[in-house]
């Protein structure tokens, strides 16, 4: 899931096992972003402000972007942004009303940090100052899609949208692309003049479709959570303060999948503290949009995938908009602490969905997501299995999967269990309000909790304790187990049923869960004969569902079982599909079935061209590794 992580830590790794370290002298800073070309501790971005023409054409955005800096070092002369892909036409060093164009020259480029941007500060520039690029993107820019009108729903006009996390915004605007940095932006963005286009600031419903189109983020956000969006798009509301863009092709499966949107919004004000953003919107974009979700402020960008037609997926909207106050208020200070965004927003979806549904329902989902968990240390090397884990030479090709979600949320429900939901949900409140608007390291947490729990008297945790949850591999002693009678009667019958002691007829699976048909299909034994998985894909129409997830846990089995009578299906699956958790485990079980990876590659190379060009690149990194 946290798949952008894997090329970043391995460049991280190129880049630090280069920098020429002395010996034996432990330079590690784990309150440093290593993904960074920024010198965040000489000059420091307040505004954006940001100009642009939309050209479907050219597959770019051309034009300004204002910042406004602080020096925070009298001495330094050189400004560094960070930028990918960029071409820039112009830079300026605007004071006191006066416009100087400034030097500038691109540094070496780096894979996955891209290239900075040196700029030369003229002497005697003063304490604040704007910075005026004059730029545009290329059609490689990895934080931007442009959708031609056949990959969207529509059909008629084309689509583009970002997604700038968790270091790609810099291949849209030059800037310092690090958490540690918070800005306000504003924007004027011109397109076609029959789209519209929305991003992570004020939309208003109501704007009339000009091809102009105004923006301001009053709240300073860091820059991962830049978002835009283009395309022919339509709003209907859920509630007061909430509502859905999408095209109009999909407004009413939307409209009706996420209604309990604006109950989850007030549930989540109710326990953590005020909704500081304004309206909360979706945005629900064409399947190729590469995650379940991404919690752009005020706007959460969302897959198509969700519209199930019964609402069972909607544990992604409760996390988007959870990270309204842990990712969004509350900043993880690097992409090492992304436990803090993660895994407290893992822990406060449950919450929410406890309330809003039931809690069995939501321990179904936390079975599932501990089976992950579990599949996922088999495979993740020991240092990367800590919640704030050390990124350095020593890691090699590792990446955290669900670690950061899954790990972090069972934390968080340690603490609950221990010191009570009442006082933990106190304790989230006031860490909401102490941390609001800034960024957080695992270290600071941890002081934090020690200062407001741990050390008070009778406490059932230490902080030698939680210091294990942070930096220690595996699961520690007293986890608590997700249970659910549910699953596990699922999981029984699906034994059952593999040794025919029970028939296909027996099965109650029309009372079964999307959740309870992923547990059964999980459970089947390996040496399951073709004839019984062609009669329960017949009498549960497995290979047709419309439920993204179930297809998903289908279709990994159908690949790793070679169950070749559903390949057909299976491709439809890979074509329909572009969130790449639903598609690269598939392409990974096929890869790795003994037979079938240049079947994967062709498959691969027939879908290829409606994904996302990160997906493609983790499907196309699995397939590289299934040939070793
Ligand atoms: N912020 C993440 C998506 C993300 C993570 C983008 C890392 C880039 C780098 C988002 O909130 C998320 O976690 N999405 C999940 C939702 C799920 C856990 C409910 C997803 O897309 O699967
Ligand atoms: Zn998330």
């Amino acid at each position: 899931m946290y798949r952008t992580l894997i090329p970043t830590v391995i460049a991280f790794l190129s880049l630090s096992a280069c920098s020429g370290d002395v010996e034996e002298v432990d330079s590690y800073d784990p309150a440093r972003d290593y993904f960074t070309f920024a010198n965040t501790g000489q000059f420091v971005t307040d505004h954006l402000a940001l100009d642009l023409n939309v050209d479907f054409e050219a597959q770019e955005l051309r034009g300004f972007a204002m910042l406004s800096m602080r020096r925070l070092d009298s001495a330094a002369t050189e400004l560094v942004l960070d930028t990918r892909d960029l071409t820039i036409a112009s830079v300026a060093v605007l004071e006191n009303g006066s416009s100087a164009s400034a030097e500038y020259r691109f540094g070496e480029t780096h894979e996955t940090l891209g290239t900075p941007l040196h700029i030369a500060m003229p002497e005697g520039a003063g304490e604040r100052f704007e910075l005026m690029i004059e730029y545009n993107t290329s059609p490689q820019s990895t934080a931007l899609q442009w959708l031609p009108p056949e990959l969207t729903a529509g059909g008629k006009h084309p689509l583009m949208f970002s997604q700038s996390q968790a270091v790609h915004a810099r291949s849209w605007v030059p800037l310092q692309d690090t958490p540690a940095i918070r800005i306000t932006y504003e924007a004027t963005v011109r397109t076609p003049e029959s789209l519209l286009a929305v991003m992570s600031a004020n939309n208003d419903p109501l704007t009339p479709r000009t091809g102009e189109y105004h923006f301001d983020m009053p709240q300073p956000i860091p820059s991962y959570l830049l978002a835009i969006s283009v395309g022919n798009l339509y709003f209907a509301p859920l509630g007061e303060d909430t509502g859905i863009y999408t095209e109009p092709e999909l407004l009413d499966a939307s409209v009706y999948e996420f209604a309990d949107t604006q109950a989850m919004l007030e549930q989540a004000e109710a326990m953590y503290g005020p909704y500081d953003w304004g309206r909360y919107d979706l945005l629900v974009l064409p399947p190729s949009f590469p995650y379940g979700g991404m919690e752009n402020p005020r706007l959460s960008f969302i897959t198509p995938s969700l519209l199930a037609g019964e609402r069972s997926l909607v544990s992604v909207i409760a996390h988007e908009l959870a990270h309204s106050w842990s990712g969004n208020l509350v900043t993880n200070a690097t992409w090492r602490d992304g436990w803090l965004n993660e895994g407290m927003t893992s822990y406060i979806e449950s919450r929410l969905m406890e309330v809003i549904y039931d809690v069995k329902r939501v321990d179904e989902e936390r079975v599932l997501m501990y089976r992950e968990l579990l599949l996922d240390l088999e495979s993740v090397p020991e240092q990367m299995q800590a919640l704030a884990p050390r990124l350095d030479d020593t890691t090699s090709e590792d990446f955290q999967g669900t670690i950061h979600y899954s790990k972090g949320q069972l934390f968080l429900e340690y603490l609950e269990d221990a010191f009570g939901r009442e006082v933990f949900d106190e304790f989230l409140t006031s860490y909401f309000k102490e941390f609001a608007f800034g960024t957080i390291t695992t270290e600071q947490f941890l002081d934090y909790l020690d200062l407001n729990l741990l050390s008070q008297e009778g406490s059932p945790v230490t902080r030698e304790q939680a210091e294990q949850w942070t930096y220690q591999p595996g699961l520690p002693e007293g986890v608590s187990i997700p249970q659910s009678e549910n699953l596990d009667a699922a999981a029984a019958m699906a034994q059952a049923w593999a040794e025919d002691k029970v028939g296909l007829d027996e099965i109650p699976f029309a009372d079964y869960s999307p959740q309870a048909k992923i547990h059964f299909i999980n459970s089947m034994p390996a040496d399951l004969d073709f004839e019984k998985l062609a009669a329960l894909d017949a009498g549960l129409g497995l290979s047709d569902t419309r439920n993204a997830e179930v297809g998903r846990t289908w279709f990994i089995q159908v690949a790793t079982r070679r169950y070749t009578d559903a390949y057909e299906q299976m491709e439809v699956h890979l074509n329909r599909f572009g969130r790449s958790r639903l598609i690269a485990p598939v392409y990974g079980a096929l890869a790795t079935n003994g037979e079938d990876l240049d079947l994967a590659r062709e498959m691969f190379a027939r879908a290829r061209g409606a994904y996302h060009p990160l997906t493609a690149a983790w499907i196309e990194a699995g397939l590289a590794r299934a040939e070793d």
